[in-house]
């Protein structure tokens, strides 16, 4: 495993690209079994997760061309086959091939999903949904098998158990060609849904209101293959705007969609931090966002994580950063994960004043010093939260197991140092 040496105290400078969105990536990808043919996507970030999911597309016999951020799939020969855990295993979002197996073919069988431990992250609330659309569940300790059972024709209301991302996906993609009508109700409302959903739409699939928390569909005979590009990867961007902020430099995070941080940006105006959106792209829908130093930062009284719209899970960690800084106390409610915290025991070996309550709730007290130390990332989103404190902190930081973040930022050494970090891989 490779680790970072990071020297911080630096501030950054400069303008950075964000990547498509790697959560809206995987999707996509998944969704290209639904038809034959060749398709072309733009800004698929190069990262582990990605490179995993090409892997078993090409398990599944398509054809992968993957360079310079354009990715070119052919699924004409794709086949159906069972996804054994090696290929399966790291991956949690995985998981979305069972409902584009399901879509396509009819039947599917995957081994366990992995991914970060960062929770329970049961998949119940797939197999509950799967079981509402008519799919035959059956399960050995290594697989799971679905098929579709009589029921599955005609119309439908799911109503999923909680507003999942992975399971509003996974229903969409097993009815876009089912024969019936399909209403999903408690449906996740996260950009990436409506990005699939808006990709899904240009294969000729019939999807309405993505984006909120009903989804109705109408399954058609037959999809086409499409072009498309990828959203900017909005926590990604939060990442690097939060860089920006805590290292008191002139940053421009360069072309993200900023309707999809409405929240983010009230959270980090209300710290104080300087900030402008700069619309100046042909299509409104894009901005550059331009970080200039802030003096003093205020603490946030509550940072309650919900599902989108509330704010987005991946990007508490690197906000507990910026609160290390704040004058005063901070409180994070973490309402999503139940083990999403761990990183904090890093950033108090690093020198922060924090406290986890429980393993939903903790308080951070700033602005204390941050010092230089071995550390260990958890998850990814964790793991760049680390790199944040590291570039602040006196002194040189040691992170471990660095490939855990390259599963989600695609050469994120390569671009902080651009924006003149002092960091390197060894
Ligand atoms: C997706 O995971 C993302 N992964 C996660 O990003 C993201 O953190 C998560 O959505 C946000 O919800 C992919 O898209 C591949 P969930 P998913 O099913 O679908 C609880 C990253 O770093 N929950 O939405 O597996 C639920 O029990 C990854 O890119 C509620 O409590 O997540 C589970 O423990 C990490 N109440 C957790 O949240 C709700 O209403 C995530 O559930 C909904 C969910």
């Amino acid at each position: 495993m490779s680790k970072f040496l990071i020297e911080g105290g630096r501030s950054l400078n400069g303008d950075v690209e964000v990547m498509g969105a790697k959560n809206a990536g995987m999707k996509i990808i998944a969704a290209t079994i639904l038809a034959k043919g060749k398709y072309q996507i733009a800004n698929v970030p190069q990262i582990a997760d990605i490179f995993t999911l090409l892997e078993i597309l090409k398990y599944l016999k398509a054809k992968v061309k993957f360079e310079n951020h354009l990715l070119v799939i052919d699924t004409d020969n794709l086949i159906n086959r069972p996804l054994p855990e090696k290929l399966t295993g790291q991956l949690r979002g995985s998981v979305v091939l069972i409902g584009a197996l399901l879509g396509r073919f009819g039947e599917v069988k995957i081994a366990q999903p992995g991914g970060c431990q960062i929770g329970a992250r049961p998949i119940d609330t797939h197999l509950d949904a799967f079981r509402q659309l008519g799919a035959e569940i059956k399960e050995d300790k290594d697989f799971y098998y679905l098929q579709w059972n009589k029921q599955n024709q005609g119309d439908k209301i799911i109503v999923l158990p909680e507003m999942s991302v992975t399971a509003t996906e996974n229903m969409i993609l097993a009815s876009v060609l089912r024969n019936g009508k399909t209403e999903i109700h408690i449906a996740a409302a996260e950009p990436e849904i409506e990005d699939l959903a808006i990709f899904l739409r240009s294969m000729d699939a019939k999807i309405n209101g993505a984006g909120t928390n009903k989804i109705k569909i109408q399954g058609v005979e037959k999809l086409k293959t499409t072009d498309y590009q990828i959203i900017p990867d909005r926590i990604e961007a939060g990442t690097l705007i939060i860089a920006g902020i805590i290292t008191k430099g002139n940053v421009i995070v360069k072309k993200i969609i900023p309707e999809h941080l409405e929240l983010f940006f009230l959270k980090i105006k209300s710290m104080g931090a300087n900030f402008e959106i700069v619309y100046s792209y042909p299509d409104k829908k894009y901005a550059d966002i331009k970080v200039s130093p802030t003096e003093k930062l205020n603490p946030i009284i509550k940072l309650d994580i919900r599902p989108y719209p509330g704010f987005p899970t991946d990007l508490q960690a690197p906000m507990a950063v910026l609160m290390t800084q704040a004058d005063g106390k901070s409180e994070i409610f973490e309402t999503m994960f139940e083990n999403r915290l761990g990183y904090i025991r890093e950033l108090q070996k690093m020198g922060a004043k924090a406290s986890v309550k429980n393993k939903h709730l903790a308080y951070i007290t700033g602005p204390t010093p941050l010092f230089g130390k071995k550390i260990t990332t958890l998850d990814l989103r964790a793991g760049a939260t680390l790199i944040l404190a590291a570039l602040i902190a006196k002194g040189e930081t040691e992170i471990n197991k660095v490939e855990i973040i390259d599963r989600g930022y695609e050469k994120i050494e390569q671009r902080l140092k651009k924006l003149g970090a002092k960091i390197k891989r060894i």
